[in-house]
């Protein structure tokens, strides 16, 4: 099967002004002096948390940590299995964290992870996602900041790859498969 990229779903200037709710969003919760520890998800939540981070306010204690999971091999459907190849450099204990992940699907990924890093007792865990496919859930997730909800349908660009390809890009567009 091969695939080619679609029409865009979301464009890069909309990608922005939800990015900027967002943090706003984020930064009025979370108060500016507390402290948060914002974990991004490796590959695809990088591009988003960059963006995310850089629109928090200059005085809000933020650190960075990621995390590199795996639920997908080089197929566009679940495999279910959650493997860790890169754990955070620095303890959540005691922490207020924010996960910040480029989709939610089936959920799977997210709620694996939600419960490894709640055994590390951090002081509060949000969660944040740029999509949401909510049509595909086979878990609940509670999402606490979430950009968009879209369709059953594959999605790449900005930091989301088909088979590695087309994280690059800097509008979401959907895949068509041949
Ligand atoms: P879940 O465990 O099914 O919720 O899957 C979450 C992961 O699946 C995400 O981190 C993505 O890597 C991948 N994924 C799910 N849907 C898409 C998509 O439309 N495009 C690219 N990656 C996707």
């Amino acid at each position: 099967m091969s695939y080619k990229l679609g029409e865009v779903i979301l464009s890069r200037e909309t990608i922005a002004r939800r990015v900027r709710e967002m943090a706003e969003e984020i930064a009025n919760d979370n108060g500016r002096d507390k402290g948060l520890v914002v974990v991004g998800i490796l590959t695809g939540a990088a591009f988003f948390l960059t963006d995310l981070v850089r629109e928090m306010p200059e005085d809000m204690d933020v650190r960075v940590d990621f995390m590199s999971v795996a639920s997908y091999g080089d197929s566009t459907t679940s495999s279910g299995v959650v493997r860790i190849f890169h754990d955070l450099k620095s303890s959540i204990e005691g922490k207020n964290v924010l996960v910040v992940e480029d989709i939610v699907d089936s959920g799977l990924t997210l709620s694996h992870l939600i419960d490894l890093l709640n055994g590390r007792n951090p002081a509060s865990l949000k969660v944040c996602v740029l999509l949401d496919k909510y049509e595909r859930r086979k878990t609940e997730v509670k999402v606490d900041y979430c950009g968009f909800r879209i369709p059953d349908k594959f999605v790449v660009g900005y930091g989301l790859d088909c088979a590695g390809m087309w994280r690059h890009l800097k509008d979401i567009k959907y895949v068509i498969e041949e």
